[in-house]
């Protein structure tokens, strides 16, 4: 069965805004998503002084939906300061589209999530992530929670604290042991897996951690 795309979707896949690659980028992040397999990369230029996205670009291996959601999410994100810019979520880019088929959502959600990561990896480099800031040492449960706000939940497409998944956060700052408690509520038991090994990932990115354990129930 043939999926009906809007006019929109069709005009920004056929002539995508923002396509390619930025020589000698600020930050740059390649997600995949879980649904598909598929990949996107975003690369960023921002201004230091401002934090203003100067330029962003991205490349996706994706399909329709994602290089149309990509080339929407960077128009979005242009322009804007990093702060702003972390406040667009796929829905947000799925609607200034005129919207996806259901089966495509997880397409917009791997655009919105590797926008995000670019931009943490942004603030990651230039010592503005809260954690692992140049001199910051201390591995506490709120830095934890702040980290945890860039993984996102891959079947609706908001981070896991918004959505309350996030059940309990125990750091052991001395011995750099964190454990989470994640509670998958509605969420798909599909997504299981990937949920766990993002906030893996993302945790043991913080400094001063050693070890992470991540526990997951319904
Ligand atoms: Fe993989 Fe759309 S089906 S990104």
């Amino acid at each position: 069965m043939a999926l009906k795309y809007t006019k929109k979707v069709l005009e920004y896949f056929l002539h995508p805004k923002n396509m390619g690659e930025i020589e000698g980028a600020d930050a740059e992040a390649t997600e995949g998503s879980p649904a598909c397999g598929d990949m996107v990369s975003v690369y960023l230029k921002v201004n230091p002084k401002t934090h203003v996205i100067e330029d962003i670009k991205f490349k996706s291996y994706g399909c329709a939906s994602n290089i149309a959601t990509a080339s929407i999410i960077t128009e979005m994100a242009k322009g804007k300061k990093l702060e702003e810019a972390k406040k667009i979520e796929w829905n947000a880019a799925a609607d200034e589209l005129g919207g996806l088929p259901s089966v495509k959502m997880h397409c917009s959600v791997l655009a919105a999530k590797t926008l995000m990561a670019a931009i943490r990896d942004y603030e990651q480099k230039h010592g503005l992530a809260k954690a692992g800031a140049e001199g910051e040492t201390e591995l506490t449960s709120e830095n934890v929670m702040n980290e945890l706000m860039g993984v996102i939940n891959p079947d609706i497409g908001i981070n896991i604290v918004r959505l309350k998944m996030v059940k309990n956060v125990e750091v052991d700052g001395k011995a750099g042991a964190v454990k989470v408690e994640i509670s998958l509520g509605n969420t798909d038991e599909m997504f299981t897996e990937n949920i766990k090994e993002e906030v893996e990932e993302h945790v043991k990115a913080l400094k001063g951690v050693k070890k992470v354990e991540v526990s997951v129930s319904k």
